[in-house]
C-alpha cells in the first residue's frame, strides 16, 4: 500500500552540499535569509546531542524557574527549530550556545532516532547506519565538521560551548554556566528547581518537553521513545570490539590537528 504521507520515510536531500531532512529542504531560502535579532538566543547543536535538554534549561531560566510557565506549551513551540518553523540567517549579535555530545553516544542516540522518525530515511541495520554516520551522509552531514567548526568559531564570536557530558556530570554547575552567560542572575532556589525539573527522569514525563504530543505516524515512541535513556557511555551497549576499533582509528584521522576533546563516559 502507498504511503499516505509524501513527507515520511523520505531520502534526504542536501542543502549547500549538506544532507538534510527531505521534509525540512522546501523553502530553505527562508532559513538563507533569516535574520536574527541581537535579543535573540540561539541553540546550536548536532542532532541528538543535547537540544531538547538545554532548549528546556534555557526557557527555565529566562522564566526564572518557573516550572509551571514552561508548561505553556510543548518545547518545539517555546523554543523553535529554525530550519522547522523558519521564517528562514544567523546574524551577528545574538547569544549563541553550542550543545556537544561525543560521537558514539550521538551515533546509537541518532539510530533509534531515525527508527522512530519516519521523516528520517529508514536506518538500516545498526552496522550499515555506523558506515553513514562515519562518512556524514546523515541529516545535517557530518558530526565531525559540526563540532569542530562551532569550537573554531567560538575564537572569534561569543558561544558557549557546552557537552552533553559535562550536563551529565554536573547539571547545576552547567545551568548556573548557561545562567550567567545569558546575563541572568537566578537565586539558589530557582537554580534548585531548574536542576530537577531538567533531569532527564523529569523531562522524560513531561508532555511537554517528550515529544509524546507528536503524532505516532510521525514519532513511533513504540519503537524508541524520544526520551530513550539520557546517559553517557551507551555505546558500549551497542558498538562491537571491531565497530569500535574502525570508529576510533576513523575518529583520529577526522579530528586530528583539533584541540577539541570529548569523554565517552563519566
Ligand atoms: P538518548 O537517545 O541517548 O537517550 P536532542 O534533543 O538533541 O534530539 O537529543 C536527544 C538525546 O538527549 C536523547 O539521548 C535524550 O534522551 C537526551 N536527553 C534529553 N533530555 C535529557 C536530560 N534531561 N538528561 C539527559 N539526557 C537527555
Amino acid at each position: 500500500m502507498a504511503d499516505p504521507d509524501p513527507h515520511l520515510r523520505q531520502p534526504w536531500l542536501t542543502v549547500h552540499g549538506i544532507p538534510m531532512v527531505n521534509a525540512f529542504t522546501h523553502n530553505w531560502e527562508r532559513v538563507d535569509t533569516f535574520q536574527s535579532r541581537p535579543e535573540d538566543i540561539v541553540v546550536v547543536t548536532f542532532p541528538k546531542s543535547g537540544t531538547t535538554w538545554v532548549s528546556e534549561i534555557v526557557d527555565m531560566i529566562l522564566q526564572d524557574g518557573d516550572p509551571e510557565k514552561c508548561k505553556r506549551d510543548v518545547i518545539s513551540m517555546r523554543v523553535p527549530m529554525l530550519e522547522f518553523s523558519a521564517p528562514g540567517k544567523m546574524a551577528a549579535g545574538s547569544e549563541m550556545i553550542y550543545v556537544a555530545r561525543n560521537a558514539k553516544d550521538v551515533a546509537v542516540s541518532y539510530y533509534h532516532f531515525d527508527l522512530m522518525n519516519k521523516l528520517e530515511p529508514h536506518p538500516g541495520t545498526w552496522a550499515q547506519y555506523l558506515e553513514e554516520f562515519m562518512a556524514g551522509r546523515v541529516a545535517y552531514g557530518s558530526w565531525y565538521n559540526h563540532v569542530k567548526g562551532y569550537w573554531e568559531r567560538r575564537r572569534d564570536h561569543p558561544i558557549l560551548y557546552l557537552f552533553y557530558e559535562d550536563l551529565k556530570e554536573d547539571l547545576r554547575r552547567e545551568i548556573a554556566k548557561v545562567a550567567q552567560f545569558l546575563g541572568r542572575e537566578l537565586p539558589e532556589a530557582a537554580l534548585d528547581t531548574i536542576t530537577r525539573h531538567t533531569s532527564f527522569e523529569a523531562m522524560r514525563d513531561n508532555p511537554a518537553t517528550n515529544y509524546s504530543k507528536v503524532p505516532s505516524d510521525l514519532m513511533d515512541h513504540s519503537v524508541s521513545p524520544f526520551m530513550r535513556k539520557g546517559t553517557t557511555g551507551d555505546w558500549k551497549n551497542h558498538f562491537t570490539v571491531a565497530q569500535n576499533e574502525r570508529f576510533d582509528q576513523d575518529y583520529a584521522q577526522k579530528m586530528s590537528g583539533s584541540d577539541l576533546c570529548f569523554r565517552t563516559q563519566i
